[in-house]
């Protein structure tokens, strides 16, 4: 495919006019590339994603195959807008394959967080694979990779997160129509596809979701705790003007009980945490100083509409000594 490597002195997208150009030559590179043939891409609703779905459905419209794997560790509204979105508005040929019960039975009694990662990494293939032989005439896989992700992986830094992990027997040619750009310049090119902002522009989410916010094995009614009270976090930011300002922000239920008071009575019930940071790398984070009377509205929200919970703290902690995420 043209432009595998980025120029030296490519001009940075930050302009409409520059995404539009931008958009307008991949459109055309991709038709070259696919031409009649079928791209199958696993649709995850993360930026990077997204961006190359919406890429492909202008290109080849329904010879993309898209495929959203639920593993149950989503965000709450995830999968209901990864539909919507794509299937609804777009009109793409959407696969959304719901395996909650499946990664959440193999996760049961899981503590280390190493193995939860290889388990739900592990998984994500297989369920992918077994997609992929149900379709008929697949050529090519479709993957959100980004310049940084080429330069660490050359650096030696990470493995490619992309590439690799399929089956040997399914060598599928790949399709990388956002390998130039950096994380700013596929959120404007994101923007001019049509994409939400809230979609474009969302903060990162790893890739073991929910799962990594559920210290300890996950339980389903813990990990609905982690779900609905991040639901709470994520509308109040948005409405305090806190979302695209604070660079992460999620919830995480530990697995312990403490003792509290519910309508006069005692209860025996979960701790919801606040993490807030802000970074520019992820190597190093500071915590937002969330304003005093929005930490009181969340404790009165979670506290109140979270079922089995009764305690909120926030953590203060930087990185280092904490890091992001707790596992
Ligand atoms: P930590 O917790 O190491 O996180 O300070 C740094 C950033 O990386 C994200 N993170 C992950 N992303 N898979 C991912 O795709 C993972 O297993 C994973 N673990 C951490 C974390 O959310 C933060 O943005």
């Amino acid at each position: 495919m043209a432009n595998d490597r980025r120029p030296d002195d490519m001009v940075r997208i930050t302009t409409p006019e520059l995404a539009d150009a931008f958009i307008e030559e991949q459109i055309k590179a991709l038709k070259e590339q696919v031409g009649d043939k079928k791209v199958l891409l696993a649709l995850s609703g993360g930026v990077d994603s997204s961006v190359v779905a919406a890429l492909l459905i202008k290109a080849v419209g329904q010879q993309l195959v898209c495929v959203h794997v639920n593993h149950g560790l989503l965000r709450k509204g995830e999968p209901e807008q990864v539909i919507s979105v794509f299937r609804d508005q777009m009109k793409a040929n959407l696969v959304y394959v719901d395996a909650s019960d499946r990664f959440l039975d193999k996760l049961a009694g899981v503590t280390d967080p190493e193995t939860k990662r290889k388990i739900i990494g592990g998984e994500f293939i297989e369920v992918f694979a077994e997609e992929a032989r149900k379709l008929d005439g697949i050529e090519f896989l479709a993957q959100g990779t980004i310049w940084p992700d080429i330069l660490e992986s050359e650096k030696g830094i990470k493995a490619h997160h992309n590439a690799g992990g399929l089956p040997e027997d399914m060598n599928f040619e790949l399709v990388e129509p956002v390998k130039i750009l950096f994380k700013d310049e596929v959120r404007v090119v994101g923007e001019r596809l049509g994409l939400p902002a809230n979609m474009v522009y969302r903060q990162p989410f790893p890739g073991p979701g929910l799962g990594v916010r559920c210290p300890g094995a996950i339980t389903r009614d813990r990990l609905e705790a982690v779900r609905e009270s991040d639901a709470i976090l994520r509308e109040e930011f948005a409405k305090n003007g806190l979302e695209g300002k604070v660079w992460q922000y999620f919830t995480v239920v530990p697995d312990f009980k403490s003792t509290g008071i519910k309508n006069g009575e005692r209860s025996f019930e979960w701790v919801v945490i606040i993490r807030a940071v802000n970074t520019t790398d992820a190597m190093t984070a500071t915590v937002e100083n969330i304003p005093f009377e929005l930490m009181q509205h969340l404790v009165d929200r979670i506290t109140k509409e979270v079922k089995g919970v009764n305690r909120v703290l926030y953590d203060f902690t930087p990185k280092p000594s904490g890091t992001i995420e707790y596992e």
